[in-house]
């Protein structure tokens, strides 16, 4: 059966870990006796450079056709200045928006191998296995009204959510735990903000449908501290956009390095999967960056959007072995230490599928 996929490489190390993505898929295809036609388009400075736009319009066709898409990452640090319209990350967020992918799953892991590469106790990370479940299309980075005032004085954003919002990412939430563990964690800031008291009450009377998920509650500040304590004692872990990516980034500090992290974006249609990181501009164009994250989102295509269950282990596994031998690109190594480049990390994840 022939799939297509939709290549968005964007800015900065976002090229480098697609084609790193790319020489694994090539690996599965060969496997598995696949064929997928991939195409790819331009996204965030790549495009403003190229087509004067960050979502250019055939991006935005190719996007919204209903085939999965696998996005390197955006940012560039010479389009900073630009005012919000104009700016890369608006273009980021225009994607999302358009596919309408509301439900951010990002899976953060602790990795055999990498024990001595986090700041954290290992005896405390070791077996951590967490989704969380960042809600995409809402919050503070849609809110209106937003701006700055006209005299430059002062500046505001709106976080809204509605009901239904929070029902449609809660939903897939409540599945996943009900796939999982059967725990479900809820995290808001409900002792101070209405949208996160709307989220509760929503979220509770939600759970009658789940009888089998025990759900809990948690401030966001409780438990940004928790999951450095203890990221064992969590599953799945339901949250609002803005707090879903700052615990995100925390989650990749517990595994061991943000690069490792993968994510899929899930809505009523499309599918969008990219690294939960960003462009690493300090990095972009030295064959450094580790691919991990790009790669275990190409397991993500495989399990979310072309039920490859069989396909999705064999690429998490063959990281998994990756790792575990002691293969390291740079941002998991000390100083001074030999770290493996980026395409060599891929072609090592590439023979052991
Ligand atoms: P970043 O994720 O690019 O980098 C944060 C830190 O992690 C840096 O030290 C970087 O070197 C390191 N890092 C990130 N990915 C890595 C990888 N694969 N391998 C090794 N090390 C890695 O975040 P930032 O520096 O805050 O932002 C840079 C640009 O990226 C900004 O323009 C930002 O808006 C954008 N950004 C884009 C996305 C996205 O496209 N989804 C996500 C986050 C940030
Ligand atoms: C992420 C990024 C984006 C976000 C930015 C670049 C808009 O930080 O994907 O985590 O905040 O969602
Ligand atoms: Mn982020």
């Amino acid at each position: 059966m022939t799939r297509s996929l939709v290549l968005l490489p964007g800015d900065g190390i976002g090229p480098e870990v697609v084609a790193a993505a790319e020489v694994v898929l090539q690996a599965v295809c060969r496997k598995f006796s696949h064929q997928v036609e991939t195409r790819s388009f331009t996204i965030g400075g790549a495009a403003l450079r190229a087509k004067q736009s960050v979502y250019p319009d055939e991006t935005r066709a190719a996007c919204t056709a209903g085939e999965p898409v696998l996005l390197g990452a955006v940012g560039d640090p010479a389009f900073d200045h630009l005012p919000r319209e104009q700016k890369i990350e608006t273009g980021l967020l225009a994607l999302r928006f358009s596919m309408g992918v509301y439900a951010n799953l990002r899976p953060a892991r602790a990795w055999e191998g990498l024990e001595d590469a986090t700041p954290f106790k290992p005896q405390r990370t070791a077996g951590t296995d967490l989704i969380i479940v960042r809600e995409l299309l809402g919050g503070l980075y849609f809110g209106e009204p937003r701006g700055i005032a006209s005299d430059g004085q002062s500046a505001y954003n709106t976080m809204k959510y509605s009901v239904g919002e929070v029902q449609r990412v809660a939903r897939v939430a409540f599945l996943l735990a009900r796939s999982r563990s059967k725990r479900l964690l809820s995290v808001d800031k409900a002792n101070v903000l209405e949208t996160s008291q709307l989220w509760r009450r929503t979220v509770n009377a939600m759970a009658a449908e789940y009888p089998d998920v025990a759900l809990e509650h948690q401030y966001v500040d409780a438990f940004a501290m928790n999951l450095a304590l203890n990221p064992t004692r969590y599953d799945v872990v339901l949250t609002e956009n803005l707090f879903g990516d700052i615990l995100s980034d925390e989650a990749g500090a517990v595994s061991g390095s943000l690069g490792l992290l993968p994510s899929a974006s899930l809505g009523d249609g499309g599918a969008l999967y990219e690294p939960v990181h960003g462009s690493a501009p300090t990095l972009a164009g030295r064959d450094v960056a580790n691919p991990a994250g790009a790669i275990g989102s190409l397991a993500l295509v495989f399990r979310h959007s072309w039920k490859g269950e069989d396909e999705a282990r064999a690429i998490e596994s063959a990281l998994a072995r990756t790792i575990r031998e002691g293969h390291r690109t740079a941002d998991l190594v000390a100083p001074g230490q030999k770290a493996t480049s980026c395409s060599q990390f891929a072609r090592l994840v590439a023979e052991r599928i």
